[in-house]
């Protein structure tokens, strides 16, 4: 099945199976939604999605990714924002494969590095980026906004 992974850019007719990607990684959405996302992520000086599709076509993983400026550096940040592999095709290097693109993707807008971050609750998740040269270097701190003060 490897072999045959191609991939592209997503468009709004992915929308069905991105949404059952989504609801995969644990975000449900409605396909209505999808079209505004990928316009926004079109809109954004450097974000791009990608679909994973099979040798018949059909899209099996979704994956995204960001580009930043920094003041840490000279170079601009690679963040991988999404990555998610239908349940019942995962472990045949279709995330591999995913991971792999959007590095090089990152490499050719100029980044010199690239970071994601992933749940606590991931603990495969985390086993896999390790044996793919990520290193755990921090931990993500989260706030939902406009709800509380304090
Ligand atoms: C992590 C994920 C994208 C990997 O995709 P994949 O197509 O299964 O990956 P590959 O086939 O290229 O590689 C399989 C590797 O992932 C590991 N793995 C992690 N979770 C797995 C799962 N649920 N099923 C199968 N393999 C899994 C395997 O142990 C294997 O490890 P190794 O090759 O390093 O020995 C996929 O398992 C997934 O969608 N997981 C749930 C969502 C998620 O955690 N997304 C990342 C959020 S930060």
């Amino acid at each position: 099945m490897a072999d045959a992974i191609t991939i592209r850019a997503a468009t709004r007719g992915d929308a069905p199976v991105l949404c059952e990607l989504l609801r995969q990684l644990g975000y449900p959405a409605e396909e209505s939604e999808i079209p505004g996302r990928l316009e926004a992520l079109a809109n954004f000086p450097c974000a791009a999605a990608f679909v994973g599709t099979n040798g018949y076509g059909e899209v099996i993983g979704l994956a995204t990714a960001h580009l930043f400026p920094s003041i840490h550096d000279n170079d601009p940040v690679a963040w991988l924002t999404t990555l998610v592999v239908l349940e019942d095709v995962r472990g045949a290097g279709i995330g591999s494969a995913l991971v792999r693109y959007v590095e090089q993707w990152a490499t050719r807008n100029g980044a010199k590095r690239i970071s994601v971050t992933s749940g606590a609750q991931r603990t495969a998740t985390h086993e896999f980026y390790l044996r793919r040269d990520y290193e755990k270097t921090g931990l993500r701190f989260t706030k939902k906004l406009g709800e509380t003060a304090s």
